[in-house]
């Protein structure tokens, strides 16, 4: 139910979505491929690649990276292909985190940005993610903080309003998710974004 609501929401927004949220995407974005320090041979999963514009900051430095997008909204991915429709190396699918259509142990790195709090079942999610990342690899999350004053207002408010949310969450319960995913949390930080809103993002391995 809820990932209709979602398909339908962002298939509205899709059109509008780079202008209407340009300032957040840039500067979130532009921390997760500073943070994650993907390496140019690496098979990169984007979970939520919304419009592609992580692709496209990621292709803008290394043209030959190997990156596959999943996303629920076909409208969203419209977007992402048009940007990346020269790069054959590039590939966008239309997928849910709950039941990605790869086999176990396909990518070296996995992010998502700015979608975890959409995830119906974030236990799920991150076992999907778990099975198609690599022994060696990495996945990299970023995501709205409950830490923070008004992520909380936001997350009570949303929950009310908007069909499509689901939960932001503290970091402690993030990491509580990552942890009993058997994921290792190898490095994570959570930061103000502008005045008010927060954002946490981890790195995590697979518990060995
Ligand atoms: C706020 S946008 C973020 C897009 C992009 N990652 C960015 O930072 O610009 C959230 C995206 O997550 C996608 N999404 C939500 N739930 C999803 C799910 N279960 N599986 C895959 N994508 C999902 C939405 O369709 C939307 O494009």
């Amino acid at each position: 139910m809820s990932e209709t609501v979602i398909r339908e929401q962002y298939d509205q927004m899709a059109d509008v979505y780079d202008q209407r949220w340009n300032n957040y995407i840039v500067k979130t974005l532009s921390f997760i491929k500073t943070w994650a320090q993907i390496s140019p041979e690496a098979a990169v999963l984007d979970i939520g690649c919304g419009t592609g514009e992580f692709e496209r900051l990621l292709l803008t430095e290394n043209p030959q990276q190997v990156i596959t997008g999943v996303d629920i909204s076909e409208e969203m991915l419209l977007v992402a292909k048009q940007k990346c429709r020269t790069y054959p190396n590039v590939s966008l699918q239309n997928a849910s985190v709950s039941a990605l259509p790869f086999a176990n142990n396909s990518f070296d790195v996995i992010v998502s940005a700015s979608a975890f709090h959409y995830f119906d079942d974030p236990d799920i999610a991150l076992k999907e993610m778990r099975r198609v990342l690599k022994p060696d690899g990495k996945v990299v999350i970023l995501d709205w903080c409950k830490d923070y004053l008004l992520c909380q207002i936001c997350d009570f408010v949303l929950k009310f309003v908007d069909p499509a949310y689901k939960q932001c969450y503290t970091q402690k319960e993030f990491h509580s998710l990552l942890t009993s995913a058997q994921f290792d949390i190898k490095r994570a930080t959570k930061f103000r974004f502008g005045v008010v809103w927060g954002i946490m993002i981890a790195t995590a391995t697979l518990k060995t």
